[in-house]
């Protein structure tokens, strides 16, 4: 046990147990950080009444049963015991984590099979930068899982099916195959679709004829599978034009959109029907879980079948958990989508479980994610209003990020190799750094800044640690100590780094890959006034501090590096 935190409350359960019998060895000792010492536990008062002592003599029972502890204890105010770990217990946890090879991350039970439903862009309309985040978050996620020892399996629901596909595939026949793929391959599937709908709506022909298309497109014809085939391929290279920008995880292997759906839906329906989960209300098949009212108190309906026969993105979306829980075998679906979607993921879930398909051992959560909003406090598009293409605005940052690297002594490819880095970097960071479900402002100027919780800012810090070690001549993997703990700066940097471990955990278990970004900017911040206090590599650093301090330089290294890693953020090796 490494993390400070889990160990402390290892050790006063212990305590509680032999103080106060071993049905008190559960209870939460309450370990928080403290002003007065690393950490402070606060059980004696929550344990007095339960006792019918008082905390403060609680709190002195559980210090002296606290046997050999690795630092000081005290007793203080009205019953907190204020702990500080000893200098060597810390350099000695420190040393472990350093040859650890999984550096303190360890898997908090059997592996679990992690669903992850992310990005999902819509091929009839845009890809904007709210698509960007959910793709962004949801690769943190399934990076974090991955490393924890989980099997992820990526789903990209993408929207690839529905009415508007009528519209669409008979505007590919309209400009012809190669125009359409490659207006689409290009990004312009916005003003693809924009065209299209507006013959729709003014051209009567062509509105008959979609109509038609759409017949022959839910029946699976093939005539029309080929072209809407065609249709996606192009759309799908767009994206993966995208994704590959980003270094996001997804390949074709990860596609699992609505279309893949459409055959189940009417089992779907029949099914819940016959069992009397979904009934028909004014001529729609419905769900009404509990709970559920709007106008008047009316319940509200899960709708899951119009009352023209058509199915919805409900009707999917019952099917994804369906074929989840059954066919993937998931232990826990986490569906990364905005906030605007609580509702519709809410009465889902409550749908499901009502259908049983999804058991109670299977954890469904809706990771909601915020808006984006411009600098008018609107959602984000662009100065002018009009939307932006993603890959435009992903040049952009890259462009932007290239006058941030102000050493001159690169080439122009390895410039274009840092610029890319610390582009995609900034960019994905803004979007991870706070927590999920918030909305937070696009801002090219923020979220490049080397000061402050940024990408760049820890891009640099794990590039100047990379630099020690070249002009020390030293490999960051030899440097393995043994670590001594001798300044305060040391000790604040090594107490930290045993935390990551748990930090991890904590960013799987409550989908907040946030934490794990304040995590990694504290510990940047800790080595900063470690790196302006302890000199490594000056001549009169004595040899045994000098082997110490470069293993705190590795360990922070890899801490850095391995965290960002994870956050999806590319690591450079120099900046
Ligand atoms: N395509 C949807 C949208 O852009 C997101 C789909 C999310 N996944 C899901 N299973 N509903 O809003």
């Amino acid at each position: 046990m490494t993390d400070p935190q889990l160990a402390l409350t290892e050790r006063v359960q212990q305590a509680l147990a032999t103080a106060f019998g071993a049905e008190y060895s559960d209870a939460d000792p309450l370990i928080r950080p403290s002003q007065f010492a690393d950490y402070q536990a606060n059980v004696a008062m929550s344990l007095s009444k339960r006792l019918r002592r008082a905390p403060r003599e609680v709190a002195q029972e559980i210090a002296a049963h606290l046997g050999d502890f690795p630092g000081t204890v005290e007793v203080s105010g009205p019953g907190f015991l204020n702990l500080t770990l000893s200098d060597e217990w810390i350099a000695a946890r420190a040393a472990e984590v350093l040859r650890d090879p999984r550096g303190g991350v360890t898997p908090s039970g059997p592996p679990q099979i992690i669903v992850i439903d992310y990005s999902a862009p819509n091929a009839a309309k845009e890809m904007h930068v709210g698509h960007l985040r959910t793709t962004i978050v949801g690769d943190a996620l399934a990076r974090v899982h991955e490393h924890l020892g989980n099997r992820v399996i990526r789903q990209n629901h993408l929207g690839d099916w529905g009415t508007p596909f009528g519209m669409l595939i008979e505007h590919l026949l309209d400009i012809g195959e190669e125009a359409a793929v490659a207006q689409l391959e290009a990004g312009e599937g916005n003003a693809y679709y924009q065209t299209a709908r507006a013959k729709f709506d003014t051209d009567p022909e062509f509105n008959r004829r979609a109509r038609a298309r759409v017949v022959t497109l839910q029946a699976e014809d093939p005539k029309t599978m080929r072209l809407w085939q065609i249709f996606m391929d192009a759309t799908v290279r767009y994206f993966n034009k995208v994704y590959t920008q980003l270094g996001v995880t997804l390949t074709n292997d990860d596609i699992a959109g609505e279309s893949m759906y459409n055959s189940m839906l009417a089992q779907v329906c029949d099914e819940l029907q016959e069992r009397g989960i979904a009934v028909v209300s004014d001529g729609a098949l419905c769900v009404f879980p509990p709970g559920y009212t709007g106008r008047e108190d009316q319940p509200l309906p899960f709708m899951i079948r119009k009352s023209d026969g058509g199915y919805g993105y409900a009707t999917t979306d019952l099917a994804t958990i369906r074929y989840r829980v059954q066919d993937l075998k998931a232990d826990r679906i986490l569906y990364v989508i905005g906030t605007t979607q609580a509702l519709h993921m809410s009465m889902l879930f409550d749908s499901a479980r009502m259908a049983g398909w999804l058991p109670e051992h299977v954890r469904a959560e809706h990771v909601q994610i915020g808006s984006v909003l411009g600098g008018d406090g609107k959602m984000f598009k662009t100065r002018s209003g009009k939307s932006i293409k993603l890959l435009d605005l992903l040049q952009e940052a890259e462009t932007r990020a290239a006058d941030v690297i102000r050493d001159s002594e690169y080439d122009d490819s390895e410039r274009e190799l840092i610029a890319h880095a610390v582009g995609m970097g900034a960019v994905k960071y803004a979007d991870l750094s706070v927590s999920h479900d918030s909305e937070y402002v696009f801002d090219f100027d923020r979220m490049l800044a080397l000061t402050g919780n940024t990408g760049p800012y820890l891009q640099y810090a794990q590039a100047r640690i990379r630099s020690i070690f070249r002009k020390g001549g030293v490999d960051p993997a030899e440097a393995d100590g043994p670590i001594v703990i001798g300044h305060p700066a040391e000790r604040a940097l090594a107490l930290r780094l045993l935390g990551f471990g748990a930090v991890v955990a904590e960013v799987a278990e409550n989908s907040a890959p946030h934490k794990l970004a304040a995590y990694l900017f504290d510990t940047a911040s800790a080595f900063t006034a470690f790196f302006e206090n302890c000199p490594v590599l000056r001549d009169d650093v004595d040899p045994a501090v000098r082997v110490s301090r470069l293993a705190l330089c590795a360990l922070t290294l890899r801490v850095l590096s391995t965290g960002l890693d994870l956050l999806g953020v590319p690591v450079p090796e120099r900046m």
